[in-house]
This record gives C-alpha cells, structure tokens and sequence, in this order.
C-alpha cells in the first residue's frame, strides 16, 4: 500500500490562460471557460467565488436541470468548467488576497513552493481544514475528533450510541480487538473508553493512518492503538476477541474515490471481510458489524450482505441484532425522501458457529 498522502494534484495553466479580476467582463471570461481556457484568479478570494455564482447563473439560464439526467448533465459540466478555474499558491498560501488560511496547503505540500489548484479543490481543502481546526464532537466520546483531508468522519451519531450501549453491556475479554477501516478512530476511542487494552486498526485510505497517527501523537493511546495501510485486515494475524467494522452501506456503483470507499462497498468485501474474520476470531470472540438498512430501503441493494453471511455462510450465527431509528442529517436534505423516516441502523453481534 503506498504511503503517500492523498490530495488535489496540482494543475499547470495553459499558455493562454486568462487572468481574472474583480472588473473583468464577466461573459467573455465564462466563454473562454467554455472554450477550454484556464482563467487564473488574480486579484480577490472572493472574484473567484463572483465567477463561480456567475458560472452557475449562466448554466442554469442555458442548460435545463429538472430531470435527474438534465440534473446530471448540468453537474457534470459545471464541474467541468469550474475546475478550469485556478488559483495560484505560493509559500503554502494563496496568492490572492483576503483569501482563507488553509493550513493543508502547507501539511500536504511541504515541499512545494509555488503551484496552482483548481478553484473546487481549493474550496474541498478550506472546508476540510475548518473541520480539521475545529473539530467535530461525538456525542460518546469525551473530546473531539479532528479529522484529516480526505478521511470519513460521522456527522449521524446512532450508530456510535448502539455501539456505546453494546460496549456497556460487553462482559467478554477486553485484551485485543481489531477496527477495520478506522477512519477517524471514533470506534477505536470508544473501544478505548470502555478498558479495551489493545486495537489493531487499519483502513486502505492512506490519509485516515497518516490522520489518526498525528491525532494520537506520542500519548498512551499511540501505544494502544496499531496502525496498518492496508485491505481489510492488512498485516494484522493475530487472533482477537472483538473484530469491529462499520463497513460502507452502500453497494458501488460507479468508479471509487478515496472518499467514496467509505461510503460504497465493492462486491467482494463482505466476503472477503468474513473468511478474514474467521481465521482471526478467538474461539469465544465476537464480530460486530454496524450497518443500516439505507441500501434496501433506497433500492440500492437486493440482499443484506450480513443475512446473506448469516444464510450462506456457514461460518458464523447471529448472537444478536440491535436496530435505532435514525435521525435526520438535516431537515434541508429530507426534501422527496420519504425513505429517510424508516432509515434504521443497525448493530449484528456474531460469533462463531462451531
Ligand atoms: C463508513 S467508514 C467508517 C469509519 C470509522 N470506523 C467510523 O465508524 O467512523 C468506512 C471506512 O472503511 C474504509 N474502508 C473501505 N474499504 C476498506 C477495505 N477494503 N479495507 C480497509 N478499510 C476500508 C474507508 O476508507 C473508511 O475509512
């Protein structure tokens, strides 16, 4: 697995890019976006965000975006034309002026003094870096989290409850458990809360070790807590009491994005996850899966992947299932879906079968 951080990859403006300025006309600059030009942002932070609103008003006065393919075409293509839009950054800050300090710029490009980013790259890395600063609080856990660029952290809490109230009631060894796809650490901590004294995370997304080894410094938690890169279980083979996925719910669909990983599971994962689980679960241990039951109700999915285990498996049996109605995210996206009032997650307790 490599080691390298993941972040926006630099972009070398055309040669015949334009420059843009609080007083330049506005339509021939969308026009020479259309025409495949770089427009670099010259003067403010903020011209950069007038053309945006400009590109949008512009696409939504000459592209239709009812239908969800109308909707498609007319994201793909903003997209498209907002990404020809760069800034420029030097000594790890914009160049521009009144723009935002975004600590990323020198964390992820420690070496690099002069280069350009897109301005929607620009935009993911200062909202990134808010959270970062920040961070977010988890209902469960005493301190915040701060997660790092490009690394999936909650911001629903019900399955972090269930979890809790299942560590409550846990009377098992608590000598080692394996996290697998760490993310942001949240279940480790909580591990961690309740007298676990060992963890063996890992996740593929490179960011999320590199994140959560800065978060735990030099503490009794670094000592705790092992880190690998890696696919699943990656090196860890060591036999644990309590294996502990909270696994993307959503089948893939298209192309994966370091992000996407932990929201889209690919067909194999489940799988692959149980015939690991089966070799590295103590006699006595447990399995815990958090999960929902977004991809059936959203029709993403035709079987549960732990049913389907459970089933077909024939390698372990259901010690218990806790459901939690889920809350909202927000009312903002409750619009035409309907679905979210059933959306429940869930907690599968397993062990094994012989
Ligand atoms: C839904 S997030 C959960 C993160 C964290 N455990 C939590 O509960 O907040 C899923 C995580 O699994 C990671 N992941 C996805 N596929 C993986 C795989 N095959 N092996 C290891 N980690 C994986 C993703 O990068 C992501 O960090």
């Amino acid at each position: 697995m490599s080691n390298d951080v993941d972040k926006p990859i630099p972009v070398s403006p055309h040669k015949n890019s334009l420059q843009f300025r609080k007083s330049a006309d506005v339509s021939l600059t969308i026009e020479a976006l259309m025409e495949g030009n770089h427009v670099i942002i010259a003067d403010y932070y903020s011209s950069g965000l007038l053309l945006l609103k400009e590109l949008k008003k512009h696409l939504n006065q000459s592209l239709p975006n009812k239908s969800f393919l109308e909707q498609r075409e007319y994201r793909a293509e903003y997209q498209k034309l907002s990404n020809r839009i760069l800034m420029e950054v030097k000594n790890h800050s914009l160049a521009v002026k009144k723009s935002p300090a975004i600590g990323w710029l020198k964390k992820l490009y420690p070496e690099s003094n002069q280069f350009y980013l897109t301005l929607p790259q620009i935009q993911g890395l200062n909202s990134a870096w808010q959270w970062y600063i920040k961070g977010v609080s988890i209902p469960v856990l005493r301190n915040k989290i701060h997660p790092y660029y490009g690394v999936y952290f909650p911001t629903r809490f019900d399955h972090l409850i269930v979890f809790d109230n299942w560590l409550k009631r846990y009377s098992g060894p608590k000598k080692s458990a394996m996290d697998i796809g760490i993310g942001s650490g949240v279940l480790s901590l909580q591990m961690m809360k309740y007298g676990f004294q060992k963890v063996y995370g890992t996740d593929v997304n490179t960011n999320a070790i590199i994140g959560f080894k800065e978060f735990m410094g030099d503490t009794k938690l670094s000592r705790k807590i092992e880190l690998d890169n890696g696919n699943l279980f990656g090196k860890w083979d060591q036999k644990t009491e309590l294996i502990v996925i909270n696994p993307p719910w959503l089948p893939k669909s298209h192309d994966l994005n370091r992000l996407d990983e932990a929201m889209y599971y690919h067909d194999t994962l489940f799988e692959e996850f149980f015939s690991g689980a089966k070799q590295r679960l103590l006699p006595d241990g447990k399995i815990v899966l958090l999960f929902s039951n977004l991809a059936q109700l959203t029709g993403a999915a035709e079987e549960h992947p732990i049913e389907k285990e459970l089933a077909e498996g024939g390698r372990f049996k259901l010690e218990n299932c806790y459901k939690k109605r889920a809350k909202s995210a927000s009312s903002k996206t409750k619009r035409n879906q309907t679905w979210r009032d059933s959306e429940e997650v869930e907690l599968w307790e397993l062990s094994r079968l012989e």
